[in-house]
């Protein structure tokens, strides 16, 4: 079916920052969709049809080729085209000292958190090309900062972000950023208030569970929105920049 709305492809959309996203997006956009979870994605695949969005969803795990490659395949056969990637799965696990982690847990969280979004970038690339595309990789403050307890999931994001630079150089015809969602109210802020205790420094799990206590999360619709905004809007003149939710130029993309 054809349609002139653009074609956005989301990671992590079944829940938290990338589903809010997908909801944002659903009234402009038509949209592929994926996560492990199919009944999870399904419903929010629901929701963003109810609004409007043809929507095509992939049942899958983003550290693996398979699934980067069925997305672009899923996205070129259903609309012929892709305007935006929004690389957003993520976890945060396993947590601890290096010398403490489990060794398998260690390389699937490089899995999933930075060759997913590398081989998902290499998928998209030739389709972004063509419609001089935006990809949007989700990173984190944890790329820049240093978080005791988070060494495999900082240098991740950290690679992310050079990724995204590296690409924005390789590639001009698309607009290539690293969006940093600032601490949201999602799974992932629960995770670390219940399960911090197995490997974080007390001084850092105190803050944030008196971060999320004192009401200092943000909501994920607003970065949804924000992320959204990115997508469809970013300006190509960005490109190979790391921004932060909180960057009054996303605000006046409207
Ligand atoms: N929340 C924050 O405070 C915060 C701060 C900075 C950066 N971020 C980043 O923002 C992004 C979204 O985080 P969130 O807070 O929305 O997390 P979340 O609530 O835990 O949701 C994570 C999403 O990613 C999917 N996912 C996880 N592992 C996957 C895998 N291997 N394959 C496919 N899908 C997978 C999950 O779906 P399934 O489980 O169904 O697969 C879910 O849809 C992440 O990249 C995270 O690092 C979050």
């Amino acid at each position: 079916m054809t349609s002139d709305r653009p074609v956005v492809i989301i990671t992590g959309a079944s829940r938290g920052i990338g589903a809010a996203c997908a909801r944002a997006l659903s009234p402009k956009a038509n949209l592929v969709l994926a996560a492990r979870s199919d009944l999870v994605l399904e419903s929010t695949a629901n929701e963003c049809s109810a609004q409007g969005a043809q929507v095509k969803t992939v049942v899958g795990d983003v550290a693996r080729n398979e699934t980067a490659c069925a997305l672009a395949d899923r996205a070129q056969e259903a609309f012929g085209r892709i305007d935006a990637v929004i690389a957003n799965a993520g976890i945060l696990t396993p947590f601890g000292s290096l010398e403490s982690c489990d060794a398998q847990a260690i390389e699937y969280a490089l899995a999933v958190n930075i060759v997913g979004p590398t081989l998902l970038a290499r998928a998209t690339l030739p389709a972004l090309r063509a419609s001089k595309g935006r990809l949007i990789n989700v990173s984190s403050g944890a790329g820049n900062g240093v978080i005791r307890g988070w060494a495999t999931y900082c240098a991740a994001k950290a690679a992310l972000n050079h990724l995204t630079r590296v690409i924005a150089a390789d590639v001009p015809e698309v607009t290539a950023i690293a969006f940093s969602p600032g601490m949201t109210d999602t799974d992932m802020q629960a995770q670390i208030r219940d399960q911090g205790d197995k490997g974080m420094p007390s001084e850092e799990l105190s803050f944030f569970q008196r971060t999320y206590a004192e009401g200092g999360l943000r909501d994920a619709d607003e970065v949804g929105k924000g992320l959204a905004a990115l997508a469809l809007f970013a300006k190509k003149e960005w490109s190979g920049e790391y921004i932060d939710i909180a960057d009054p130029r996303i605000a006046a993309l409207g």
